[in-house]
């Protein structure tokens, strides 16, 4: 079975990039890729990211979270844009002047486009849950590869399944957050997306094993 785990890679300061390059290399075979954000990129620049691809050819994701007009999130982009695979975008800017550019601009150079759909975080019932169908209106509109749902609140990925079945659906919040390794792949998602409980863990490659068996365990019993 292919994995369904993306490590995401946030270093805290003063970590060094080999400890993350060499992660990396000693996971690559066992999951599908790994999501950096803002931590990295501060921490190491596009060298270190351009590193951190060399390091596995899964798939590589830049979680920016970007939520700012067109040009201005092309000209980030255009730092990175060659070695990731996948970029993530909230869906709450809307689409003239904001994603239907940058998913245009993604197109142009094969670079797949991920909407926020809703967090992991308790905050975002205060806003972005509240208006979950406009979000998914925005997403239905674009079409991008894949939408963010939380591995927290698994019913809101069985909405977001129900209502974007083109969609691939990437779940953050396993671990550290509270969800369990398959909850999000349960009710629905592709992926699950997981942080400090592979990149804290004294042997990180056993976890991953662990987290690979209750993902075929899930999906099994999910029926797919
Ligand atoms: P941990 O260590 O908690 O890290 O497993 C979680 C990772 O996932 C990101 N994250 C999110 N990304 N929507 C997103 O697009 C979310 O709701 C969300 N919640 C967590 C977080 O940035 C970290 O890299």
């Amino acid at each position: 079975m292919e994995s369904r785990v993306i490590i995401a890679v946030d270093p805290s300061p003063g970590t060094s990039l080999d400890r993350w390059v060499s992660l990396a290399s000693s996971l690559c075979d066992l999951v599908a890729g790994f999501k950096v954000g803002l931590p990295f990129m501060f921490s190491y620049g596009v060298s270190g990211l351009r590193a951190l691809r060399g390091s596995c050819d899964g798939l590589l994701i830049a979680d920016f979270k970007l939520a700012d007009v067109e040009h201005v999130m092309v000209s980030t982009l255009s730092h990175v844009i060659g070695y990731v695979d996948g970029v993530i975008a909230h869906s709450f800017i809307g689409l003239k002047g904001g994603l239907e550019g940058l998913k245009g601009y993604l197109d142009s150079v094969g670079v797949r486009l991920i909407l926020v759909i809703s967090m992991s975080h308790e905050g975002s019932l205060d806003v972005i849950d509240v208006n979950i169908d406009r979000l998914l209106w925005v997403a239905d509109r674009l079409k991008p590869w894949g939408l963010v749902a939380p591995a927290t609140r698994p019913q809101v990925i069985s909405h977001v399944r129900g209502r974007a079945p083109w969609a691939v659906i990437l779940a953050p919040g396993v671990g550290v957050q509270g969800a369990r390794p398959g909850d999000g792949i349960r009710a629905g998602a592709d992926y699950e997306i997981v942080g400090r409980l592979v990149t804290e863990a004294s042997n990180p490659v056993e976890v991953v094993k662990w987290i690979n068996g209750e993902h075929a365990r899930a999906l099994r019993e999910r029926g797919g």
